[in-house]
Formats: structure tokens, sequence, C-alpha cells
């Protein structure tokens, strides 16, 4: 019998592409009636620390060897990295019981139309061009950092506090 083994996405664009739609997927699960009420919770918990490591790894790995081409559009994604960012700092306050539960529906669904904006742009112009522009060692180590890297404690994104 012949073993099937489960491949992960080839090129960087399309596993960084992969982590959005996982992302979106559990900020959705927030709102699904097939979960109960732990699951949701867990579900969103989950969306909000990969989102921040995605944020990490791009901030830190992705956008320093393109940002010399890409100036401006590394701007934008930073600025809205910063909104992103500051959205999920006010859901995780509320998880953690620092405010109305009720806000917690449409702050998701708030969340899931910035992704929609930021990522329509950001994979075109950044996952599309990411295996031809990074060499083949730092295409090498975002890979594995996809698949295993950890934030570290305590990182912020660079335009965080930007707009407070
Ligand atoms: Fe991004
Ligand atoms: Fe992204």
């Amino acid at each position: 019998m012949r073993k099937v083994v489960k491949m992960g996405p080839t090129t960087l664009g399309a596993a960084l592409e992969r982590e959005h739609h996982e992302i979106d997927e559990w900020i959705e699960g927030f709102d699904s009636d097939r979960l109960d009420d732990r699951e949701r919770v867990e579900s969103l918990r989950r969306a909000i620390g990969a989102l921040r490591r995605h944020i990490y790894l791009e901030e830190e790995f992705l956008f320093p060897p393109m940002e010399a081409d890409l100036a401006i559009p590394t701007m934008v994604m930073l600025r809205e990295h910063g909104e992103i960012w500051r959205r999920l700092d006010a859901i995780e306050a509320t998880l953690d019981g620092d405010g109305s539960e009720d806000s917690l529906t449409p702050a998701c669904r708030e969340l899931l139309v910035l992704l929609a904006a930021h990522n329509g742009k950001e994979e075109p112009i950044f996952y599309g061009a990411a295996d031809a522009t990074l060499s083949a060692a730092e295409n090498a180590e975002l890979k594995e950092l996809i698949d295993s890297g950890r934030m570290p404690e305590g990182w912020v994104c660079r335009q965080a506090g930007v707009g407070c």
C-alpha cells in the first residue's frame, strides 16, 4: 500500500497565505454555533497568538529584505499591523475580563474586515515576490520559523504604539 505523505505548502508565499486562512478561520470560530463557549474563546485566543506571531515573522524576517524595493507598501503594511495589533490588545483585554463580552462579536467582525483589506494587498505585493527576493538562506529560515518559530516574550510590532 502506498504511504500518503502530507505535503506542506511548497513556497514561502503559499505558507504565509495558509496562515492568513487559518487565522481567519479561528477568528470566525468565535462566531460559530458549532462550538461551545469554551471552544469559541479558545479559537479566538489561538487566532490572536497566531496573528501576533505572523506579524512578528513578517516584520522581522519577511519585510527587511524586501523593504528597499517596496518602501511605500512596507510603510502601509507596518501602519496596518499597528492598527491590527491595537485591536488584538483590546480584544484580549475583553477576554481577560476588562470589558463587555457583547463587544467581542463586532470586534471580531471588524478585525476580519481589516485583515481582508490588509491580506488582499500583502499577498500579491509581498508574498508573490517573496521567493524571488529573499536569498535561499533567508527563505529556508523563514519557512522553518513558520513551522516552529516562537515570538519572543514581550515583542510588539513596530507601530503598536502609534495612533494611541
Ligand atoms: Fe501583514
Ligand atoms: Fe500576512
